[in-house]
């Protein structure tokens, strides 16, 4: 803020404080009786700046109570022309207190952690936060090209992810993005081994529906509990039924889906079995899908 001196203000300012230092004065500290010349006290500025008295009494935090006005400002004028202090005065020996126009953010010292900043920040804030910008790094996706401060625009504030996405389904809700997504690394996609199917479904209509309306065994299993953890993850059969037939058939037929079609919808033949009473064929023929 920048403050025009009128003449007749500097003439005010010199009258008050030349009347504080006059005999009159009654703010003189007890303890100090035989001071001659009285001084301006802490408890007498808010008397004619009752604003930035004010604003220090409700949000001055540590301003307040760490220092008091006279810390920041020494002097007054006319006798001191300028008594406006530089943070690094106080405030030196971190990475944060290198940064240029403290009062960019910091807008009032009055009121130190009431913080504003515009829409285009990153670098500041990595004088604090490391870890987010380690994963927008490791992990590149649009997001990477974002300022930090596009989505947090108020410091603190952690915007929800629907405010600038569709959810994939209407059945989600913002409350389920987090079960997939991580806001530094949106496209390293991990979830939990009971993420719903239809959550899955939302993309993969075709897996989906094969699957509910199959009645093999398969059908009862979470989509995520196959492909496991990370998205795109395809699992072998063998994986979880190791070898379960002789040698000699699997040299013969040495894919599984030669004969029981695929995972979503695996042959069914107990169920064939138990419709034809006849003994199960020795080399069932897949079915042709
Ligand atoms: C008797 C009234 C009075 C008291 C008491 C008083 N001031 Fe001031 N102060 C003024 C006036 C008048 C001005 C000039 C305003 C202007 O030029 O806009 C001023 C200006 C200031 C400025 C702006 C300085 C500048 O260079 O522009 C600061 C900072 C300030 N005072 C701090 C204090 C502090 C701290 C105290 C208590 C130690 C205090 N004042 C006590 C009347 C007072
Ligand atoms: C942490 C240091 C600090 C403390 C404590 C502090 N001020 Fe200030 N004050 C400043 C700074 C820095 C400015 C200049 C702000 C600017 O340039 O926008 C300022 C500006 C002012 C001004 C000029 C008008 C304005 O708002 O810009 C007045 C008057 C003032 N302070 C009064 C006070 C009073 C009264 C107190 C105690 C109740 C106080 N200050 C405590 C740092 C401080
Ligand atoms: C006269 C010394 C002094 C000056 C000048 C000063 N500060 Fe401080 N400030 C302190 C002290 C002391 C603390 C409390 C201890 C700490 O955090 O280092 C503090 C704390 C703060 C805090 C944290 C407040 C809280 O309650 O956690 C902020 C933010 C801050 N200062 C910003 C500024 C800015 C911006 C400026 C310049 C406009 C500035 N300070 C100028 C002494 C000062
Ligand atoms: C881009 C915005 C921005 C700028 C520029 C900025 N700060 Fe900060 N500052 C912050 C934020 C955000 C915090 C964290 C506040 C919190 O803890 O709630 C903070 C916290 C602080 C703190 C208290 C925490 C600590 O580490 O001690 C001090 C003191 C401080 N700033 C001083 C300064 C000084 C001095 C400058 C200029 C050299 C400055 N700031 C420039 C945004 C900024
Ligand atoms: C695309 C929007 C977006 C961008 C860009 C972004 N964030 Fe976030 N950030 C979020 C969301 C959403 C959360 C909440 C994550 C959660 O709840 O799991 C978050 C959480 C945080 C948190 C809380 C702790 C944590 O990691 O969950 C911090 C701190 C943070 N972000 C700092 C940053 C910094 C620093 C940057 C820039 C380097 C940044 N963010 C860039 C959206 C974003
Ligand atoms: C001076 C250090 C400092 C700076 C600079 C700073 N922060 Fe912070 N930030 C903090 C502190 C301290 C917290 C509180 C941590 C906590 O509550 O665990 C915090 C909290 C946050 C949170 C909320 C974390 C949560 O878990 O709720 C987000 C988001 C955040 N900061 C983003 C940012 C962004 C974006 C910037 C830059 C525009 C920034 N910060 C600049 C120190 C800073
Ligand atoms: C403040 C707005 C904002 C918020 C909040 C936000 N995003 Fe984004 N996100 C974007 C923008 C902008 C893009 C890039 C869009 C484009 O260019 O098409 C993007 C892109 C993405 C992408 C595609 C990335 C790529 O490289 O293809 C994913 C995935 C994503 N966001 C997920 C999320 C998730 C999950 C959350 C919540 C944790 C979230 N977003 C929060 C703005 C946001
Ligand atoms: C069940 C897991 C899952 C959930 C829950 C989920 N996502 Fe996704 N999302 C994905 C996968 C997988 C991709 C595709 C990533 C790829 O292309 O590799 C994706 C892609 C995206 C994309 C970029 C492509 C596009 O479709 O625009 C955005 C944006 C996105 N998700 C936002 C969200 C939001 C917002 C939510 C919460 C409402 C959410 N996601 C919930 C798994 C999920
Ligand atoms: C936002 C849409 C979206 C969601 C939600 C989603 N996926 Fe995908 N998925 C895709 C896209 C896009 C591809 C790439 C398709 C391609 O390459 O043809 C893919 C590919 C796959 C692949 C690999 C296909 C291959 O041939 O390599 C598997 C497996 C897969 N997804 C499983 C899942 C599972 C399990 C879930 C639920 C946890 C899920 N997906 C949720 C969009 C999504
Ligand atoms: C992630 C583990 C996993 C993978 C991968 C997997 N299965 Fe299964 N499979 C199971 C489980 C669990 C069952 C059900 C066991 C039960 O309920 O008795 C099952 C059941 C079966 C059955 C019996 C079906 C029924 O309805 O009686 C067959 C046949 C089968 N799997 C074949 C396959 C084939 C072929 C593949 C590869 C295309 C495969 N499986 C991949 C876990 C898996
Ligand atoms: C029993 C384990 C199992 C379950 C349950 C399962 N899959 Fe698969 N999925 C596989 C296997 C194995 C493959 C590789 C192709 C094959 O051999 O059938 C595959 C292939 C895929 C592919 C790539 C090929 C294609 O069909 O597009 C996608 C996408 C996919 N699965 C999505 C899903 C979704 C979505 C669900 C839940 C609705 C699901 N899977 C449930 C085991 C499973
Ligand atoms: C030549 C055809 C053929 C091939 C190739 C084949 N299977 Fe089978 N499999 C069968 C038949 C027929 C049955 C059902 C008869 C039975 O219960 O023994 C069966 C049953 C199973 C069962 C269910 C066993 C149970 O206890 O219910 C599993 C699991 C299975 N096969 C997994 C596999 C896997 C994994 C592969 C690939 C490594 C594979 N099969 C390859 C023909 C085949």
């Amino acid at each position: 803020m920048k403050h025009v001196v009128k003449p007749w203000a500097v003439a005010l300012c010199a009258l008050l404080v030349a009347m504080l230092s006059g005999p009159l004065q009654t703010t003189v500290r007890a303890e100090a009786p035989a001071q001659q010349k009285a001084t301006l006290m802490n408890a007498d500025c808010g008397k004619c700046h009752p604003t930035q008295a004010g604003q220090i009494e409700e949000n001055g935090k540590a301003h307040k109570d760490a220092i008091g006005c006279q810390d920041c400002h020494t002097g007054h004028r006319p006798a001191s022309k300028n008594n406006i202090p530089k943070c690094s005065n106080c405030h030196t020996d971190k990475p944060h207190f290198q940064l240029p126009n403290c009062l960019g953010c910091h807008s009032n010292p009055h009121t130190p952690k009431i913080i504003t900043f515009g829409k285009q920040v990153t670098e500041p804030c990595l004088t604090c936060h490391t870890e987010q910008i380690k994963q927008l790094k490791t992990f590149p996706s649009k997001h990477s090209k974002l300022f930090c401060s596009f989505c947090h625009d108020v410091h603190g504030k952690i915007p929800q992810c629907t405010q600038c996405h569709k959810a994939h389904s209407s059945e989600m809700t913002a409350a389920d993005c987090k079960k997939c997504h991580k806001a530094h690394q949106p496209l390293n996609v991990t979830y939990a081994d009971n993420t719903p199917n239809k959550d899955c479904g939302a993309c993969h209509k075709k897996a989906h529906d094969m699957l509910s309306a199959s009645s093999a065994k398969h059908k009862t299993l979470a989509c995520a509990y196959c492909h496991k953890t990370k998205h795109r993850t395809l699992p072998k059969c063998q994986d979880c039924h190791g070898s379960p037939h002789p040698a000699g058939i699997m040299a013969k037929f040495p894919k599984c889906g030669e004969c029981h079609n695929i995972a979503h919808d695996l042959n069914n033949w107990p169920a064939k079995a138990e419709a034809a009473p006849a003994k199960p064929a020795a080399k069932p023929a897949p079915k042709k899908k």
